[in-house]
């Protein structure tokens, strides 16, 4: 999505490139400096425009990148719904709608309390996407009754909405998964653990980022659980990123998946990595997180060099929190640092 294409649908146009730089900083000040007026930026319809021209744009890339990050748990040949609470202008409802393009049986709905961000959506539908199986609404009531597999998605919502709302969101609309996209931050992990508690009671199982269904390791500690992605923009949104002095390149994300009716799928020998260090001449170094005995543990992992061919270096090489790998365990060197021999990419 570049950003040409998308001014003219904007609700409110700017006179300037630097009128829009002062409405992005505006609404970044609202999003970290003023947590308690989070929601101010949604009664005005210029810094909806501003977060649409800035956010959309740059976190509409990512969808992509998060499908094949996420175990695969969709089949493209069969009849797919997603919901997207809290879609705002769009940003992950019209990445989706690309993405399954090809696909006559996908169909999207953008959930949006927020009449503004509604107007804004159907601006840019009717603009760009005038046939695509797309519908802004603004309760869960009119979402039709569930005819497929339903995929419920928080796109930067639940942070906003809490988890209260976001769990009477679950149980009205009954879906098969829920997926989160949502700010890879301290305080989003805190709520995140919650969440994540409340929806395994509910009988769901997490697929991702976890191994298995205990306690995470990582809570109590200094440190959280996220993931990164590494992005690329259109010409004129990373011009925009630059001259609004903004890395949108490696973007910090949580990204969760829950599968709602359990299956039994976690090996020990599977790991999600959950830091990455400078590699050492002859090895990987990563935190991962792992299966043992029944129970989610981080651990330090070295990975040889010496049992990997130079395809491989380069593929791990390049590898951020958050992608996944098989190992079998060579040598424990002490209570949380192990070596492992590399068996490939998992595939889930
Ligand atoms: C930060 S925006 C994210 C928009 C979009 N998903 C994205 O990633 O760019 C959060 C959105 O959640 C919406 N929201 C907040 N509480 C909500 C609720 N209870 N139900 C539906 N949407 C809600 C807000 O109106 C806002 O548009």
């Amino acid at each position: 999505m570049n950003l040409s294409s998308l001014m003219p649908f904007l609700l409110s146009s700017f006179q300037s490139e630097s009128e829009l730089l002062k409405s992005i900083d505006k609404l970044s000040e609202n999003f970290t400096i003023q947590r308690d007026q989070v929601s101010d930026y949604l009664a005005d319809e210029k810094l909806v425009s501003a977060y649409t021209a800035f956010y959309l744009t740059t976190n509409y890339p990512k969808l992509r990148h998060i499908m094949q990050m996420l175990p695969h748990f969709i089949d493209r040949s069969e009849a797919l719904e997603f919901i997207d609470v809290g879609s705002g202008p769009g940003t992950f409802a019209f990445a989706l709608t690309d993405y399954f393009k090809g696909n006559p049986q996908t169909m999207i709905y953008g959930l949006e309390t927020n009449p503004l961000m509604r107007r804004q959506a159907n601006r840019i539908r009717e603009g760009l996407y005038p046939h695509a199986p797309i519908k802004f609404l603004q309760g869960a009531s009119e979402i039709p009754v569930k005819s497929s597999k339903r995929i419920l998605l928080f796109t930067h919502s639940l942070n906003e909405m809490g988890n209260e709302k976001g769990l009477k969101y679950i149980k009205e609309l009954n879906p098969d998964y829920v997926m989160l996209i949502e700010p890879g931050t301290k305080s989003f992990f805190e709520q995140f653990l919650v969440f994540r508690e409340k929806l395994i009671r509910l009988e769901a199982e997490i697929l991702y980022p976890c191994m298995g269904q205990g306690s995470c390791p990582m809570q109590g500690t200094q440190d959280w659980c996220h993931q990164y992605l590494k992005v690329k923009h259109e010409l004129d949104v990373e011009r925009l990123s630059q001259m609004a002095h903004k890395n949108r390149k490696w973007l910090p994300l949580t990204l969760a998946l829950f599968k709602m009716h359990k299956s039994s799928r976690h090996n020990d020998q599977h790991g999600r990595i959950v830091r990455t260090y400078s590699s050492t001449k002859f090895s990987f170094e990563w935190d991962v997180c792992f299966l043992e005995n029944g129970e989610n543990k981080v651990n330090h992992f070295q990975a040889p060099f010496r049992s990997l061919n130079k395809a491989d270096i380069k593929l791990y090489g390049d590898f951020l929190a958050g992608e996944s790998i098989e190992f079998e365990i060579d040598k424990k060197l002490s209570d949380n640092q192990i070596r492992v021999k590399l068996k490939g990419l998992l595939v889930e």
